[in-house]
């Protein structure tokens, strides 16, 4: 069932048009007078537009032209009477989608109407496509089968059955969008798009008309009219990242959505229908932000109806030897590179340090080592030296000081590189491409300085403890 607009200033051929329409199971408004459906059009209330060419008022040019220049994209049939074939080739031109020359058979409007339709409904599908585009890019697979993750597949399992909200919540990098996807996956929804927006990136406005889509005009530098997420994603789910970072009043806004099932776009005063099931991701502990006010009790409620929490990596026991695997054998195929031996000493050493970066950190670990590695086995001397530098660049932020600032990111990428080659000065100088020379130098003056300093204020450098790293030597 589309909803179709029909414009024609004869009242026989509205009222014809609309009941053929309508046995056909469409919703049907017919307007006398083209201005009075500009609006509504504009608005984006109709599937389709079909408008004579010849009417006193506005004729069918100028309206097309007019809904075309406010950035409405809805397909327009223009209805002419014999004789104006020159016209319609015009209204062809300003991007009308078809022609029919009046008098017609009810079937012969039947089928231009349908094909227009599917031709909205194909556009649509395509923009959600496009939007969701970047996650095709490598087929991820989940892995592990701790208890841990065991009662994680259940869950998913349990889940996708339901249509109702899911927050997901846990560290950064234990793979909470993987559980996303898995959860839109096995549910009845698959067929349709799934699409992400994550709430941290962007202030509250743009993220309003990210989520909701705006009118033209709506605010400045909206010069065109543009859908939101919970339409792009009609039918399918919506997967609403760090969900804490939402301010207030969207709050509000989202809460009127996952309770009515409603909402409207910025700059519009027209109510629109979602049918999009959310799910919410947090690395913070939402009932705290409740409880300190910048997080609605309400929606927190709403939304953790079907809670999940993904342990941190550290918790999954043996699931890193099988992570380390998988991604190995995995990104090393994508890399048409050679398969890695890990000797047993390097996965103790990954098994015994914490992961603050979780999963993620160590997809990156088995990335560097599909790269850098290049004698085929992955050893636990190489395994240190990164996971100290990894340890070592949490622990110490990174310092800027005004007037240095070049000079303080030059000393933390070199001590980087060098903590990677375990000290070897050498090779740390071709990986930067400088000289040896000019290394030696630097690290020199910075050792005086850090000693002149530490001597200044009688104490040490605070050094780096690596408490996961005890006992790795
Ligand atoms: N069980 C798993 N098996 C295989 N790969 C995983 C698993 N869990 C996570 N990953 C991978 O780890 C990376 C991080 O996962 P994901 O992006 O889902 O984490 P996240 O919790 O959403 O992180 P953030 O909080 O930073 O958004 C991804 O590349 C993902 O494919
Ligand atoms: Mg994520």
């Amino acid at each position: 069932m589309s909803r179709i607009c029909v414009v024609d200033d004869q009242p026989l051929m509205r009222d014809s048009l609309s009941e053929t329409l309508r046995r056909d199971d469409h919703t049907v408004e017919a307007f006398e007078n083209a201005a009075d459906a500009v609006e509504r059009v504009v608005c984006g209330e109709f599937d389709l537009v079909l408008s004579d060419l010849k009417m006193p008022k506005m004729d069918g040019v100028s309206f097309l032209r007019t809904l075309r220049s406010r950035g409405c994209d809805t397909p327009v049939i223009m209805m002419t009477a014999f004789g104006s074939v020159a016209t319609a080739v015009e209204a062809m031109k300003l991007g009308a989608f078809d022609y029919i020359g009046k008098p017609f058979e009810a079937d012969a409007i039947t089928v231009q109407v349908e094909r227009a339709l599917q031709h909205g409904r194909l556009k649509s599908e395509n923009e959600a496509l496009k939007a969701s585009l970047h996650d095709l890019a490598r087929p991820r697979t989940m892995v592990g089968d701790s208890q841990p993750m065991l009662q994680i597949r259940r869950q998913i399992a349990q889940v996708a059955r339901s249509e109702a909200t899911v927050l997901i919540s846990g560290e950064s990098g234990t793979g909470k969008e993987l559980v996303a996807r898995a959860i839109h996956a096995q549910s009845r929804r698959t067929d349709r798009p799934m699409l992400c927006l994550n709430c941290a990136a962007l202030s509250g406005n743009l993220l309003e008309s990210e989520l909701f889509g705006h009118e033209r005009g709506a605010f400045t530098g909206a010069d065109r009219q543009r859908k939101g997420r919970f339409e792009l994603a009609d039918g399918g789910t919506l997967l609403l990242d760090e969900i804490s970072e939402m301010a207030l009043p969207l709050q509000a806004k989202l809460l009127r959505v996952l309770q009515e099932g409603e909402f409207e776009r910025v700059g519009s005063s027209t109510t629109r229908r979602a049918n999009v099931r959310v799910i919410a991701t947090t690395n913070r502990d939402l009932e705290q932000s409740v409880t300190k006010k910048r997080f609605r009790g309400d929606l927190y409620y709403r939304l953790n109806v079907l809670p999940i929490h993904l342990p941190p990596l550290r918790r999954r026991g043996r699931d890193i030897r099988t992570l380390v695997d998988h991604f190995l054998k995995d990104i090393a195929a994508h890399a048409g590179r050679r398969h890695l031996n890990v000797t047993g000493d390097a996965y103790r050493l990954l098994e015994e340090y914490a992961w603050p970066g979780n999963i993620r950190e160590l997809e990156n670990l088995c990335q560097r080592a599909v790269v850098m590695v290049n004698d085929g086995s992955l050893t636990s001397e190489v395994v240190r030296g990164w996971l100290q530098s990894a340890a070592a660049s949490l622990l110490t932020p990174l310092q800027l000081r005004p007037g240095r600032m070049l000079e303080d990111m030059e000393r933390r990428l070199i001590e980087d590189v060098l903590a990677q080659n375990n000290g070897h000065r050498q090779r740390t100088a071709k990986t930067l491409g400088m000289g040896v020379r000019t290394l030696g130098m630097k690290l020199k003056k910075w050792r005086e300085e850090a000693e002149a300093e530490s001597g200044r204020a009688g104490v040490m450098r605070p050094h780096a403890p690596e408490p996961a790293l005890a006992g790795a030597g």
